[in-house]
């Protein structure tokens, strides 16, 4: 026991780079962790153990790691009480029925009487019994997507994200059972541990306002003095935006942080207002 936070992550796969990358961006200076097994933060107390990620949540639950980073997925099929303390935004997918590209499946009713492999039985089975469908669950530890072409099962349910698995084994996605993103996983939603319980929401402070930097921009650009009010109306501001005078007597400077996805909506009603010169900046950090 070093006193560090234990936090479990992914050792190889879809979520790895992505937390790690998160990491980085809450200020943390990770050792070079190929290959190995545990590492630790260069400034921060902090230690990553690398698992399976099918693994996470019960070492999370048994007390091997206080925190984890793992795929909803991966926390509602395991079920094992832990709480989520933060969705972290990335890592997005959803549990879904394919199918052999030449058959077809019109209504999910179809479904009954056919052989489904996946490596969500659990929540599969909850799935089938909530919507009255009757159909055999085969449960694989891997590779499902070569189910249907083994003549092993008529279709599967598994992880989609970007669809290439599917694409490359000639299935075709169907029916959705969920939405996933990575999130953060604690045995309880306070550590017992009074110092760990600090580290821990050190960190969550830190994953919060990288959370909100990300989904924010820095606009800055050169409206006519007599367009201002036209163009505050415009901007929908996370704070008041900074209005600065310019050389120019009759030009104003406004810088605003706003939200990224609404952007591309307002960006054509300020330019119609009379801005210019718009600049939008990605924003590291946001404290608040
Ligand atoms: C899932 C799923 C597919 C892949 C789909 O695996 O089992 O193999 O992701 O991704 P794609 O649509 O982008 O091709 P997961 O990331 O959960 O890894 P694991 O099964 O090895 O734990
Ligand atoms: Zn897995």
């Amino acid at each position: 026991m070093n006193g560090n936070l234990k936090l479990a992550l992914q050792k190889k796969g879809r979520l790895t780079e992505k937390s790690l990358e998160l990491l980085n961006l809450c200020g943390l200076d990770i050792e070079n962790y190929s290959e190995r097994l545990v590492v630790s933060a260069r400034n921060f107390p902090l230690d990553i153990l690398f698992l399976r990620d099918d693994d996470i949540p019960e070492y999370v639950q048994d007390g091997v790691a206080d925190i984890g980073i793992v795929g909803e997925n991966v926390v509602y099929e395991k079920q094992t009480g832990t709480e989520i303390l933060e969705k972290l935004g990335f890592g997005r997918c959803s549990l879904m029925f394919a199918y052999p590209e030449k058959k077809e499946l019109k209504n999910i009713e179809d479904i009954n009487g056919k052989t489904i492999a996946t490596t969500y039985p659990r929540i599969l089975k909850e799935y089938l019994k909530k919507n009255n469908l009757n159909a055999k669950v085969i449960e694989l530890s891997g590779s499902v997507e070569i189910a249907p072409s083994l003549g092993v099962a008529d279709l599967i349910c598994d992880i989609v994200s970007t669809g290439n698995t599917l694409m490359m084994n000639k299935l075709k996605k169907s029916f959705k059972v969920f939405d996933s993103e990575a999130v953060l996983l604690s045995a309880e939603k306070t550590l017992k541990e009074p110092k760990l319980n600090e580290i821990l929401n050190d960190l969550l402070r830190r994953i919060r306002s990288v959370k909100t930097a990300h989904s924010s921009k820095y606009l800055m650009m050169n409206v006519p003095k007599d367009s201002l009010e036209r163009i505050l109306k415009i901007i929908p501001s996370l704070k008041s935006p900074t209005v600065l005078s310019l050389a120019e007597e009759d030009m104003l400077a406004v810088h605003a942080v706003i939200p990224s996805d609404k952007f591309w909506q307002i960006i054509n009603d300020l330019k119609k207002a009379g801005a210019s010169g718009i600049l939008l900046l990605p924003i590291d950090n946001l404290i608040q």
